[in-house]
Parts: C-alpha cells; structure tokens; sequence
C-alpha cells in the first residue's frame, strides 16, 4: 500500500489525501490519456532537495504536448506547488509523482472538451526494487514483448497508456521468478527495463542505447553519463546486441524509481556480482542525489522550509 501523507495538490489547490478522487467517466481512466513523471526529493544536509526537478517539470510538459494535452499550470507553478506540499506534508525525503490526466467531461477519442486536470502527490517511497538489489544486484529475464514502436506511440514521452507495456513485460519477468525485465526494440536491439535505462560495461567502456532508440531519454541516464565522463571512461551510446547483455562484464539499470541497480545475472547467464566500474558510478550517482557531491550541488532544487519565527 502507498504511504498516505496529508496533503495532494489537485488543480490548484491543496485537498486532503482521501478527497483527491475522480468520476469514472474520467477519460484518462479509459483510454490512457495521461502523462506523469517520477522524482525524487531526499534529505540532505541543507534540508529535502528535490533531484533535477525542473528537468523532470519540463519533460511532463513535453509529454503533454506531445499527447495534445494542454496544462493550465506553468512548470514553475507545479514546482513551487511541489515545495509547498512537501513542506506541509512534512516529508523530509519522499517520491513526488506529478500526474496530467483528461478528466470528465466528453468521451470519445477526440474529447478536446474534457478537461486537463493536473495533480501532484508526494509520499515517501523507498528504493523501488529495494536497498538489498541496489547491493547485491538483480536477476533480469529478457521480456517477450518487446518496446513500442515509434511507428505507434511516442517512446520519448511518459505517457500513462505507454505503461502498459510496461506492466506486461514486468508481469511476465515477475511470474516467472525474475526482477525485472530488459525489452528489446522492435529490431532486436537492446533498449531498456521495464522502468530503467540500461548500460553495460565491455572492454572497460560504458556502452547504453542511444537516445534515438525508443528509450524514454531518462535524467537519471543523463546524470550518470555526465558522472562516467567526468570520472574518466568512455562512453559510447550505441545499438546493443542481444547476446551482448550475457557477454558483457558488467550490466546495470538506472530510474528515478530504482535508482542505480546492478544487475548479476540475465536470462540465467552469471555475470558475477556488482562491478568495479557500477560500484565506482553508483556510488558517486549516490552522492549527487544526497547533496554530497558539491560538483553535482546544481541537480538539487532545495525545498526553503519556513524560517524560525522568534519571540
Ligand atoms: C520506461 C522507462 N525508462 C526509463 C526510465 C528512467 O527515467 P528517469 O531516470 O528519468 O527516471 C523510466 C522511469 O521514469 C521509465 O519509466
């Protein structure tokens, strides 16, 4: 079950917890006609610091534009709603999930009449495939479904309906007694986890797909490439082979949901425990996401709590 905090921002106001509610009729309920995103905010010294949130704002309003859902809400309104509402629920360290959604109103595929309602949650949330995995690694099983296709939707935008395909790739790992599941693209190539960008070590360099394949162009993936360059190695973002996932030395996973994750075994191939090379980028990602890295200090976006009123 989800961590009720106090408070969700619904539309411009804040609403209790157990009010924020939608009709059936909601649009998005039936067709899919949402888009959202993930973040993060973690406790730091200087006080909850929300990680690369105007990045993760902007990229929901792409998503939204991309869908033909029009917001009434800027970037720089739900970010300041965000602070608020962490700083009234009380959270310290919590998951932030923004949500655009067509709500009720008109039915029928092309109901530009229904309106765009805009929410944010926020509750604390710990690491999605857990603090052990992020230690010991992961069993992935290549899915039999594979990621969809920019000749049907649009892999770039994180789009509610886009997540079911998502959820039967994740079902199928699931049930067959697996972590999670690593999707090819239509062609074949690597492409990503079920809610995570992949990347592999070969001969010492950090392969990952590029962004033109139809991987959601994730900011976790962004920060730790920009990590990997700076901390020396080579990165290449090119096609990945299937078989190159069980030849590889090294293979891990990164979301804003996960984290970084090493993965130790694939398809029931060994790759060995977590690798010097994901040790070493885990944990420098690790410290830029805890206000620990002060290269890094512009990736957090510091919640102000209120000033001590004296006297
Ligand atoms: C399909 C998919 N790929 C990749 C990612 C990683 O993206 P990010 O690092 O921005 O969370 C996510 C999570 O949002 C995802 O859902």
């Amino acid at each position: 079950m989800v961590e009720k905090s106090d408070w969700i921002w619904m539309n411009g106001e804040f609403v209790a917890w157990d009010d924020a509610n939608v009709h059936v009729l909601s649009h998005g309920l039936h067709y899919g006609t949402g888009v959202f995103e993930g973040i993060r905010c973690y406790e730091t010294e200087a006080g909850p610091a929300v990680f690369r949130h105007r990045e993760h704002l902007e990229r929901l309003a792409k998503s939204a534009e991309l869908y033909y859902l029009p917001l009434e809400h800027s970037v720089d309104e739900i970010r300041s709603a965000t602070h608020e509402l962490i700083r009234r629920n009380g959270l310290r360290s919590c998951y932030i999930r923004p949500l655009a959604f067509r709500g009720y109103g008109e039915m029928g595929l092309y109901a530009k009449g229904s309106p765009v309602n805009v929410i944010v949650a926020a509750w604390p949330w710990g690491a999605y495939l857990g603090e052990e995995s992020k230690r010991e690694g992961i069993r992935a099983k290549v899915s039999s479904w594979r990621r969809i296709s920019p000749a049907g939707l649009i892999p770039q935008a994180k789009a509610s309906g886009q997540y079911l395909n998502s959820i039967l790739a994740k079902t199928e790992s699931s049930n067959a007694g697996y972590d999670e599941a690593i999707l090819l693209d239509e062609a074949g190539h690597v492409c990503e986890g079920s809610g995570e960008n992949i990347y592999l070590v070969r001969e010492g360099e950090i392969v990952t797909p590029p962004h033109t394949a139809s991987i959601l162009d994730g900011i976790s993936r962004k920060s730790i490439l920009q990590i990997a360059r700076d901390l020396g190695y080579t990165v290449v973002e090119r096609e990945i082979a299937r078989a190159e996932l069980y030849l590889a030395e090294e293979v891990f996973l990164s979301g804003t949901a996960a984290e970084l994750v090493p993965v130790r075994e694939i398809d029931d191939h060994d790759l060995g425990g977590p690798g010097e090379i994901t040790r070493v980028i885990q944990a420098k990602f690790e410290d830029a996401l805890h206000g620990r890295a002060q290269e890094y200090a512009e990736w957090l976006d510091l919640v102000e709590q209120p000033s001590k009123v004296s006297g």
